[in-house]
């Protein structure tokens, strides 16, 4: 067969294009391997998406919602652009759960839409259900219909009475890991990069807030309803795609940096969060450029189920951060490193979390270092190797490994500390045996390198190899790097952050235990929340009521407000049934909904039957007020016999 010029024309740009769609770079290809490095596996296969963004790819969502709170629906449709090759697949698949699909259009002018086949298919338990939709020729932009359910995984719907102002309903989402498919129909998975943009209408009295920069709005809109328009034009993973609607005010920090949130919230978060110009001129110092314009923080009513969520441009925020004294914004250092670390260089599938978390956690460390200074730095680090050894003791090994296998598990299994702070540990022993003048620089160049791209585990030992290890070999042969991505546990090299204000901390309680010294007469008074938690943490887990009593007089712990001290004064006020705190639990569980605050107090009571029998009476007030995400988690751990 004679191959004719425009026909080499066409394949090489096939070619390019599917070296375009892979959205790993070209480093992770053979050639580059690291030979005593070997990556066990180099999956790029995403196990938790039905779409097929190698045939046919979605480069962006168009979205044009309403906010229905009447019917706790979120209805409209969504436009995908979509780029394939001729000859490709003529079916596009798409991730939906719980989703309506109305009707299903398609356009090849990317103006005039019609009617297109599409095919619901049965919904698995984990993954939901794919929409396939049958592609015409040519065909450059697809139109879904469609509405959430009540029930949508993703979204939660407050009433007024669930809000800090108690006047107006909320609601808000959170797409991580693959909710994003049951509040928008599309290619749900990290390493499909798309760019958005949004109309969303809501009850005049409320405000939208999305990841994304706002624009004026110029739509049509009935007298009672508001409009709010958006745009993203940098591409990220569905992700990263939020949306939140209530009585939210602004107030901005600094000149690219504000926070949002209901009113009576409003001056309390601003002073909370003063120093976040500071951390994103400390970030940028160390890693590059701050690439997404504007930083701002929404403070969510207190059932946002997790503490903080990288949304770009918008971090959305738990209420229980909000001490006083800033003694718990390391969450906004890590949810501002993202910004680098996830939302710029992006875990290619769930298996690859760590690359998100575990270099979050480290940066969030050298960010805390440089605003408050090391001793703080030193605690924050040791209280999170005490809390991964201690999570590691009920995980099954395979859990312990950096590059997790979630294959037919729900990714959110995956959301354990060994990502996060054996993650950190790998990075910290990188930079302690590299130095860090050097580290710094690799992990700058790493971000450059693969900026606005998804990648996989494969791709960093790949890049890790050709410009740290090779380099040094003979330092890089202090670093089992193997063991650390692929074995479970800590390797017996893995750093030990240490602290010397937590040494000083044991020797109080020591004091106090031993009975030479009285709890009123301990040396607290310069004592931080961290040290506190050490404090708590470090006590012996069977204490007399007496004890605690004695404490709870010296120190005021039952009415504390720092909501983390007092979560772990709870667990100790559980363990060793301390009645006077029983009010306060049932305040506290009723009041938050964040996971990582409520169900360890869940599990602490069900060990014993009269926790038991209190934890479901506390839980049938609490439930309607969790998030769907926390509520399941919350009825596995009620329901165990
Ligand atoms: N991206 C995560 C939250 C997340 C992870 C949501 C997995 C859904 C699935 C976020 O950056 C995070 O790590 N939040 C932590 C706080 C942080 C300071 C460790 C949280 O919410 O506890
Ligand atoms: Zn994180």
């Amino acid at each position: 067969m004679k191959v004719t010029r425009p026909l080499v024309c066409f394949i090489t740009l096939l070619g390019l294009f599917f070296m375009a769609c892979r959205n790993s770079p070209p480093d992770s290809s053979k050639g580059l391997r690291p030979a005593d490095v070997t990556a066990k596996t180099d999956d790029t296969r995403d196990t938790h998406s039905y779409s097929n963004p190698e045939q046919v790819r979605v480069r962006h969502v168009d979205l044009d919602l309403e906010v229905l709170f009447n019917r706790k629906v979120l209805k409209g449709a969504s436009i995908l652009t979509i780029e394939r090759a001729r000859g490709q697949a003529d079916t596009l698949k798409l991730d939906t759960r719980d989703l309506k699909i109305i009707k299903a259009e398609a356009s090849t002018d990317g103006a005039n839409f019609t009617p297109a086949q599409f095919t619901l298919g049965a919904a698995d338990k984990i993954l939901g259900a794919p929409l396939a939709v049958q592609l015409p020729a040519q065909a450059t932009k697809v139109r879904i219909e469609y509405e959430t359910s009540p029930n949508a995984s993703g979204v939660q719907w407050l009433e007024p009475a669930q809000t800090a102002g108690k006047k107006h309903p909320y609601v808000f989402t959170q797409s991580q890991a693959i909710h994003a498919r049951s509040w928008i129909p599309l290619q749900d998975s990290p390493g499909a990069r798309v760019t958005y943009s949004a109309t969303v209408r809501t009850p005049k009295a409320l405000r939208a807030v999305m990841s994304a920069g706002a624009l004026p709005f110029n739509g049509p809109l009935r007298p009672d309803q508001s409009g709010y328009s958006f745009n993203m034009p940098q591409p990220i993973p569905p992700y990263l795609i939020a949306l939140a609607a209530g009585d939210i005010t602004f107030k901005p920090l600094g000149k690219r940096t504000g926070v949002y949130t209901e009113p009576t919230m409003l001056e309390r978060a601003a002073r909370e969060f003063e120093d976040t110009e500071k951390m994103i001129v400390a970030t940028e110092k160390l890693y590059g450029p701050y690439r997404w314009d504007r930083y701002d923080i929404l403070v969510l009513p207190p059932s946002f189920p997790i503490g903080g969520m990288e949304n770009p441009r918008l971090t959305f925020a738990t209420p229980t951060i909000l001490a006083g004294d800033k003694s718990l914004v390391s969450l906004i250092a890590h949810e501002l490193a993202h910004s680098w670390s996830g939302n710029l260089v992006t875990n290619a599938t769930w298996r690859d979390f760590w690359l998100n978390e575990g270099f979050t956690t480290y940066l969030e460390r050298r960010v805390v270092e440089a605003i408050y200074g090391r001793k703080r730095e030193e605690m924050e680090a040791a209280l999170g190797l005490q809390s991964l050894k201690k999570e590691m003791e009920g995980l099954p090994e395979a859990d312990e490994i950096l590059h997790v296998d979630l294959a037919g598990r729900d990714p959110d299994e995956g959301f354990t500390l060994a990502p996060y702070e054996k993650g950190a540990l790998f990075l910290r022993h990188l930079e302690e045996t590299f130095g860090r003048e050097r580290f710094d620089q690799f992990l700058k160049g790493y971000f450059e390198r693969f900026a606005f791209q998804s990648i996989t585990t494969a791709d960093f030992i790949a890049y890790l190899k050709k410009n740290l290890l090779d380099p040094n070999p003979q330092l890089a042969a202090r670093v089992p790097v193997e063991e650390w991505i692929y074995k479970p546990g800590l390797p017996a090299s893995a750093p030990k952050p240490k602290s010397d204000a937590f040494a000083k901390v044991e020797a109080q309680a020591k004091e106090w235990l031993e009975g030479k010294t009285p709890a009123a007469k301990l040396q607290t008074k310069q004592w931080t929340t961290q040290e506190w938690l050490h404090f708590l943490r470090f006590l012996p887990q069977q204490l007399s009521v007496n004890q605690l009593k004695e404490l709870d007089q010296a120190f005021g712990l039952t009415k504390i407000g720092n909501a983390e001290i007092a979560h772990q004064w709870l667990l100790i006020s559980i363990r060793n049934k301390y009645e006077p705190a029983d009010p306060r639990l049932e305040e506290y569980l009723t009041s938050i909904g964040r996971q990582k605050l409520i169900k360890p107090l869940y599990e602490e009571l069900v060990k014993t039957p009269e926790g038991r029998k209190q934890a479901l009476k506390i839980y049938a007030k609490a439930r309607p007020g969790y998030h769907p995400i926390a509520q399941t988690a919350v009825d596995k751990v009620v329901k165990k016999a």
